[in-house]
This record gives structure tokens, sequence and C-alpha cells, in this order.
């Protein structure tokens, strides 16, 4: 038996070994028409689909089973680091449901469209307070779609000005892996900065690379803040002042906004543009892939350059305004993702300044709360406060016990807990990245680090549990590149369960 597990999960039935010949889950009335013998002109169409036959009940009884195999932030903590996993209050949907907006036509004529372009605004003026930028576009739709949008504006500003020269854009090596891949996307070439033995961006090899090699200049560094260490760049007004002497443009990625939301401003510390994962720091739910928002902030001399229709106010009236005669054009169809902005205005209309302030702050204690829990059986790979998410190393573990992160995160399922992300960043050896977002109460944390600071334990003593786990789950340890690269869920042939 083990100890604090959840309860075991019943192995479901696939719904064609309930199948029972004759079984039928509906009741359709009898026929006031002319029949068709679908029979004679199909065939048995029944028997060639093998389609299962069940009773309602047993129907209802398989598509409740399988909802209860799902793991989500409803059923338990979420702890997964870099993407903010968080709970999303239920009225943000319930808006997004009313009538007026989901039944909006895309096609519908703009005059058609008042109250959408109000709430386009006043989302745009909600996200400038939070930002400190000057402009603010919707359209992007996911955050690595913003990074793109931002270096496209960076490319056509330089382009303006003349300076094609500037071909290189810096990436730190703590920074997210969607932002080496933005840049290369928009024709630059990629340079590395290491991270320094405090967590920062390593300003020697900074200053060394706004030199540029062989001719060649730097259009812009990307600098994810809090870096995906969890940690908050000190230097990054100096880190700003550099790049702009050296004619750069400095690129904020905030997918990490949940740490900053009423408590400081990119815009205030130097940067030129950022993107924002509303779908992650405002409130729609991405889990499953979609849909995203990666909106963008910019600084008053890139604005010329942004995505059109641009949403302005003209006198009283909200325009959406297609004659901008320096944008770069349209990133995506007609306005972006419509119905998350109505989430992201309700959710922050909800809370109100003050509130979203205390959200960022709960955040962040939540996160150095659980690292200050785990730090004697997980170090913290820095030895410093961090921010909504904290990075801890089970490197001595790999080393004494031949246990990796990953066991570790695998025995976390036994213990009824959503492993936390590993292996990310990767700099950091035998990483659990761990955002406990600021839902969470205290008892569900101590729940967590409890759970943690028991398999370290076992990692001591009882090794072979981590190397078996999960053991609570219908499947075990996955082939997670052939579920990837071969995922096959097709049921076929069909071996049909009858008595
Ligand atoms: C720090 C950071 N930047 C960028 C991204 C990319 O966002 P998206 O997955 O919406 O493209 C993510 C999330 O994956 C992130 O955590």
């Amino acid at each position: 038996m083990l100890m604090g597990v959840s309860k075991l999960v019943p192995e479901p039935q696939l719904i064609f070994e309930r199948s029972r010949p004759g079984r039928i889950g509906c009741n359709v009335p009898k026929c006031d028409t002319p029949e068709v013998d679908l029979q004679a002109s199909l065939g048995d169409l029944r028997e060639e689909l093998h389609l299962p036959e069940v009773s309602e009940l047993e129907l209802l009884r398989h598509f409740t089973n399988l909802s209860h195999v799902n793991y989500g932030i409803e059923s338990g903590f979420y702890p997964l680091g870099s993407c903010t996993m968080k709970y999303n209050p239920k009225v943000n949907e319930l808006t997004a449901r009313f009538p007026g907006f989901a039944n909006l036509h895309p096609m519908q004529p703009v005059e058609t469209i008042p109250g959408a372009l109000e709430i386009l605004y006043g989302v745009q003026e909600m996200l400038q307070e939070i930002t400190g930028f000057d402009a603010i576009t919707l359209q992007p739709l996911a955050g690595a779609h913003g990074e793109m949008t931002c270096l496209m504006l960076v490319k056509a500003y330089h382009e303006k000005l003349g300076e094609t020269q500037r071909t290189v854009v810096l990436v730190p090596d703590s920074a997210h892996g969607t932002n080496p891949a933005s840049a290369a996307r928009c024709g630059y070439t990629v340079k590395s900065i290491p991270t320094d033995k405090e967590g920062n961006t390593d300003i020697a090899a900074l200053t060394a690379a706004l030199d540029g090699e062989n001719g060649t200049k730097v259009a812009a560094l990307m600098l994810t803040n809090p870096s995906t260490l969890g940690l908050f760049e000190p230097n990054i007004e100096k880190i700003c002042e550099m790049v702009h002497a050296a004619g750069g443009q400095v690129f904020c990625d905030g997918a990490n906004m949940n740490a900053m939301v009423g408590t400081t401003r990119p815009g205030d510390h130097g940067f030129d543009c950022m993107h924002l994962n509303l779908h992650k720091t405002f409130s729609t739910p991405h889990g499953g892939g979609g849909p995203g928002c990666g909106a963008i902030g910019l600084k008053s001399h890139l604005a010329p350059y942004q995505p059109v229709p641009v949403i302005r106010k003209e006198g009283n009236t909200v325009v959406a305004d297609e004659a901008y005669p320096l944008s770069i054009g349209r990133v995506s169809a007609f306005y972006g993702q419509f119905l998350m902005e109505v989430r992201a205005y309700t959710y922050l209309r909800a809370y109100g300044k003050e509130a979203m302030a205390d959200i960022s702050r709960y955040a962040v204690l939540n996160a150095n709360y659980v690292r200050a829990r785990l730090k004697d059986v997980l170090p913290p790979a820095h030895d410093r406060p961090c921010m909504h998410e904290c990075i801890l190393t089970a490197e001595k573990y790999k080393k004494q016990f031949g246990i990796r992160a990953l066991d570790m995160s695998k025995r976390l399922i036994d213990y009824g807990f959503h492993p936390p992300t590993n292996y990310f960043p990767l700099i950091v050896p035998e990483c659990f990245m761990i955002e406990p977002t600021e839902t969470e109460t205290k008892e569900t944390l101590d729940a967590f680090c409890d759970a943690l600071i028991q398999i370290c334990h076992e990692a001591e003593t009882q090794p072979d549990l981590l190397h078996d786990a999960p053991s609570s789950q219908i499947v075990g340890r996955l082939d997670e590149t052939a579920a990837v690269k071969n995922l096959n869920v097709r049921w076929w042939p069909p071996v049909l369960a009858h008595a």
C-alpha cells in the first residue's frame, strides 16, 4: 500500500468492450413518413462500421469515467512552470459566452460592432497602464507570434532608418526557447549570451557581443524577464542603456508577467517592445493548445509600424484604422482572438488595479514559500528570492542514488499531484521548475512539499519505488517520443466483446 497515494483509477473499458448486440441508447419515435430500407440500399452499416451498441446509461458511464481519467487544474494542483497554467475564474467564461459577443460574425461591417471595439480598446488601455508602453496591439495569436511580430516591427524600424546591416539578435541562454526561434524566423542570426553565476545576464559577454563581428551589427536583444530561472534581472536598466547605445532595440518576453502585474512595468525598465501572453497571465485557459493571444506593447517610435487594423479613439468613438502607411500589415485575420479579449477585460475589471497587484504578490509569495520549504532536500539553482516560479535541482540524487528529476516527478503522480516542469531551463542540471501560481492555499502547497520531501527520502531508501513510478495509473512510463511521433489512438480492427 502506498503512503498518501490517491485512490487507484479503475481500468476503463473501451466503449467497444461494453458493446452487446441489440442494445440501444436512444428510442427514436415511430416514423410518420414513408420508411426507406437503408439496409437494402447501403448494406448493414452498423455491422460494417462496427458501431458499439450500448444503453444510454452505459454510454453516460463511459464518458463520465473517461472524464475522471483526465487531470486538470479543477481536479488538483498543477505546478507547471514557464507557462503559467493558472486557474481562470469562471466569470470570464460566462461573459465570453454572452450571445452578443459569442455570436458576432467576423465579416460584420465595422459600424455594427461598436461594443466589441470598445472592449478591444478597453483591454488595450488597461494593458498599456500595466506595462508602461505607448501602444498595445492585440492581434498576435500566441506568445511566439507576439515575439515574431515585435521583431518584424524592429526590422521595419531599422529598414526605415537605412540600418540594414543590423542582422544579429542576442538571446540570453535563460530566455524562453521560442525567442531564438522567432528571431531566426525573421531572418536574423541568433547569438546566445551566457548567464553569470548569480543567474543574471553576463554583462561582460553582452558587452563583447554588442561590439559586433565581421561588420554585422546587433538589431535587438530579446530578454525574458523574469527569466526562465524565475529571477528578476537586476541590471535591466543598464542592459537597456547598453543595447540602445549600440543602436539596438530591446524586446521583453513578458510571458512571465504574472510575477509583476501592478508592481513594476517593463515599459519603465527601458524596453522598446514586449509581448504578453493573455492566455497565461490574463485568464484564458490554454491547456491543449489554444486559443492564444500574444498581445504586444510598443514604445512610440515602433508604434507607427504596428499591424492593422489599429484600434484607436477618434473623439469619443473607437475606430478600427486600416490606413497606417508604415504598418507591417496584418498578422492575423480580423482582430485576433476576440473572445480572449472579452475574458481579459472581465478579469481585469473584476479584480481592479489593487487586486491585480495582489495576484502577482501572491504568485511570488507562493513560489518563495515552496522554495523555502524544499530548499534542504532540493536546493534552489540560485540562492536568492525568486519571482513567480522556483528552480530547484535534484543533481545530488542523480549522483548518489541514480535517481533523476524525472523519476521524482513520475512518483509525484502516485501522490496525486501533477508533476512540475523538468529539464527546463536547460542550463540547470536535473531541474525542477515549480510555478504554484496565486490561487493555491497554504495547505495545498504544504501537501505538495510534504510529498516531494517524502519522495526525496524514498530516493535514498527505496530508489526502485521511483524507478517504477507511477504505479497508481492505468499506464506507467510511456515512450514519450513514440507517443508524439507514432501516435496511434485508433481502435482497429474491432475486437467485439460479445458474450
Ligand atoms: C517565457 C515564455 N515565453 C514565450 C512563450 C511562448 O508562448 P506561446 O506558447 O503562447 O507561443 C512561453 C510559453 O510557452 C513562455 O513561458
